[in-house]
């Protein structure tokens, strides 16, 4: 290992996880530069306004509006994009690459739906673009699918992949918080996006479970074949039905492959998981990832799935790599070339259709209060060949209309979707019916 190597760091974006890399960084300095055998120069930083105020203090001398000039900085070998969204952030990352620098990233949106552009860059241009903090906060469940369990063939990946949604969903449900009040705590927090509809609609989880399915399968999951649903209309009776049976309810990324048939599934959707499965019991910010492997069995991390502290570890853990492979001490994963020969085998794998797709659901329906009503409504299932499990009746005396909460037996989502749209047809149903998954790590 060479001494006496000075690493300049550069870093785009001094927001929520910007400030909370500086801070470690600043002061790990001594500590980092002992264990690694180099000076690191943490150059400057890139903001949108400079006269902002910011809880972590930095010279005023180290801070400029234009991220350009800390990519161009012949001084600055690993450039930490930490800004966020796909326009800027996507162009910065590719100027990074082209000069054949590292590229540190935090940005999950970014990697989903510019991956191979940016992969192409670091082939060509013998850069390394590091992304452990855009899945899963603090938690090395990249190093881990890239490390430890290469192993593996994974058929399933199940996981809570978005600290805000699970945020919420532990304050509605243990603090009876609203849905407005929970999220607002999260953006205080500094959990959410810029734009938090990316966590409450799924955006941002379906992003973070396309990674993991092109780690682990070498497939991205296309928007319009991933089943994407978020935590908006969660409701006061879905968590009573929850509390009473034994489920606690989790907003999950549920990655599925069929090694025999060669398909795989990829959806994101609040779901009722059984009091007894570990991710049940992760709770607040926190994220938890299943992955069962062929070789290990079920494998669980749980730990921090967003916030300053949790991210800034997950950075600096990738700064550690890239100063390690630049002064010749890399340790051995999985290569990019190895995930390009992954790439490969990816291409013949198929999504799942609807038929294929299987699980116990969860029904909302604010139904007519009429004689008979009830009747129509189960005819439609009978019809579809869809069996109930079980029902609650709510009443709401003097309004005309009460509520009833179901859950099936495992079904298909095609036979679900049609009892759906037989539903919606009905005029004795008033609302739009309410469905979750029910998980199983079995359907
Ligand atoms: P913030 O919104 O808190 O910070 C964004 C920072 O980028 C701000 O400092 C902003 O400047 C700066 N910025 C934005 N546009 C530009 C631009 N054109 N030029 C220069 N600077 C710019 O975001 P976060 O820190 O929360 O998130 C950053 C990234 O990390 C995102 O990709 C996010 O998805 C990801 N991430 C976030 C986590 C979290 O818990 N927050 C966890 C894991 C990943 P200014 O301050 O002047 O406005
Ligand atoms: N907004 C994201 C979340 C940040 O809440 O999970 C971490 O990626």
């Amino acid at each position: 290992m060479k001494t006496s190597r000075t690493i300049g760091i550069g870093i785009l974006g001094f927001g929520t996880v910007g400030q909370g890399v500086w801070k470690h960084l600043t002061e790990k300095k001594s500590d980092l530069e002992s264990r690694l055998g180099v000076k690191l120069d943490l150059r400057k930083v890139a903001v949108r306004n400079l006269k902002k105020k910011r809880e972590v203090k930095i010279s005023s001398a180290k801070l400029t509006p234009n991220p350009f000039e800390v990519i161009d900085d012949p001084k600055v070998h690993v450039v930490c994009e930490l800004i966020g969204g796909t326009t800027k952030a996507r162009e910065c990352t590719l100027r990074a690459l082209r000069q054949g620098k590292v590229v540190v990233s935090a940005n999950k949106a970014l990697l989903c739906e510019h991956g191979p552009e940016i992969f192409q860059a670091v082939r060509q241009h013998g850069g390394q673009f590091l992304f452990e903090a855009s899945v899963a906060g603090g938690i090395p469940i990249i190093k881990a699918i890239r490390e430890g369990l290469a192993a593996n063939h994974f058929e399933l990946i199940v996981g809570i992949l978005n600290g805000t949604c699970n945020h919420i969903l532990t304050r509605m449900g243990e603090d009876g918080l609203s849905f407005a009040d929970a999220l607002k705590e999260a953006q205080e927090l500094g959990y959410a996006e810029a734009d938090p509809t990316l966590d409450v609609d799924g955006i941002d989880a379906w992003h973070k479970a396309s990674i993991l399915a092109w780690l682990a399968h070498g497939k991205w999951a296309p928007r319009n074949r991933t089943l994407v649903e978020g935590i908006r209309n969660i409701g006061p009776a879905d968590i009573d039905f929850a509390r009473r049976f034994g489920f606690a309810l989790k907003h999950l990324a549920v990655i599925r492959r069929n090694f025999e048939k060669d398909w795989m599934t990829v959806g994101v959707y609040p779901a009722l998981v059984p009091n007894g499965d570990i991710l049940a019991r992760v709770s607040g910010v926190n994220n938890g990832i299943t992955l069962r492997g062929d070789v290990v069995g079920a494998t669980t991390l749980a730990g921090r799935g967003a916030g300053q502290d949790a991210t800034a570890s997950a950075v600096i853990g990738d700064i550690i790599d890239a100063i390690a492979s630049l002064t010749g001490s890399a340790r051995q994963g999985l290569s990019l070339d190895d995930l390009q020969a992954r790439e490969k085998q990816g291409q013949k794998i198929r999504m799942a259709e609807l038929d294929e797709i299987v699980s116990p659901f969860y029904l909302r329906l604010s139904l007519l209060d009429k004689a008979g009503v009830s009747e129509g409504v189960y005819r439609i299932f009978t019809k579809h060949k869809v069996s109930i499990a079980r029902v609650i009746q709510y009443e709401h005396p003097n309004q005309g209309r009460g509520t009833v909460t179901l859950s099936t037996y495992p079904v298909s989502e095609r036979k679900m979707g049609a009892v759906l749209a037989e539903l919606r047809r009905l005029k004795t149903v008033l609302e739009e019916p309410f469905l979750l998954r029910i998980f199983s790590p079995e359907s």
